[in-house]
């Protein structure tokens, strides 16, 4: 079990499924799974080479399904389940068993509208604005802390299935990068930053990554340093709330302080 291998559950089309595949950065799909044997997007992934499995509760009970759903995810090794229009309510028994290991995308800016039915109830009451959220899955319904959120307008004349259309969009952008920051280790996030530069290479597998040879980026005791202009080299922790974009934005500072002239010249970052 690692939580870098997800399970992805769904009950239908499977459109955020798809993009969580196609989007994939620092996790790996190990199953897509329905309580709906008939799913389409259990037809996409199969088609697409992934390991699926199906359920259905009728006839067996709610308890029965989730047994067996919960030993073919630890048969996958999976660390982590993503809900995607997974429409069945899992147990407050299964969710203690994944306790902090099971996200979900809802369609509202949570905590506004949990439950059905969110894009009418955004237009109805006047809204601006509607959007998703990605949060984490806890006993209460839509309740858990939300990990990440996209907001979308609510335009004149919008009715439900517009306003859906235009927050799926979003829901297929949010999806992945949360899924990926939350499963990602900051290591690994610093690592994704470091490498996603030009030339760049880590030394060994060890905590430092080069820029032509020389460091940029230094991982040591839960802080990462980064050069700058004034100060040689300095610590950001890594520890507790991290600013990321910050942390990413100073990764890229230090590349440009330490790549040499032509790799800047080249168009640099
Ligand atoms: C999405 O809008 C998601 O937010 C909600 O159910 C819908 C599922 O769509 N929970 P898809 O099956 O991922 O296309």
């Amino acid at each position: 079990m690692s939580n870098d291998a997800v399970a992805i559950l769904i009950s239908g089309r499977g459109s955020n499924m798809i993009a969580l595949v196609e989007r994939a950065r620092g996790y790996r799909v190990a199953l897509v799974a329905s309580d709906r044997p008939e799913a389409a997007g259990l037809a996409w992934a199969a088609r697409h080479g992934l390991p699926t499995w199906s359920s259905s509760p009728r006839g067996i009970g709610k308890a029965a399904y989730e047994e067996q759903l919960d030993a073919a995810l630890r048969d996958a090794g999976v660390g982590t389940i993503a809900l995607a229009g997974y429409m069945r309510l899992l147990s407050d028994d299964f969710v203690a068993r994944w306790r902090g290991r099971i996200v979900n995308i809802h369609p509202s800016l949570l905590p506004k509208y949990k439950g059905l039915e969110t894009h009418g109830r955004a237009i109805a009451a006047g809204d601006a604005e509607a959007g998703c959220s990605v949060h984490i899955v806890t006993e209460e319904l839509d309740g858990g802390a939300v990990l990440g959120q996209s907001r979308v307008p609510i335009l004149p004349g919008d009715d439900a299935d517009a306003l859906a259309t235009r927050v799926l969009a979003a829901e297929h952008l949010l999806y992945p990068r949360i899924l990926s920051e939350f499963v990602m280790t900051p290591f690994d996030r610093v690592r994704d930053m470091a490498l996603t530069l030009p030339e760049t290479e880590p030394r060994g597998d060890g905590p430092e990554f080069l820029v032509a040879g020389q460091p940029f980026v230094r991982c040591e005791d839960g802080a990462v340093q980064v050069r700058s202009a004034d100060a040689g080299w300095t610590a950001i922790d890594l520890g507790g709330d991290v600013d990321w974009a910050l942390v990413e934005d100073r990764i890229a500072r230090s590349w440009e302080l330490t790549a040499p002239t032509h790799l800047l010249e080249a168009g640099g970052r």
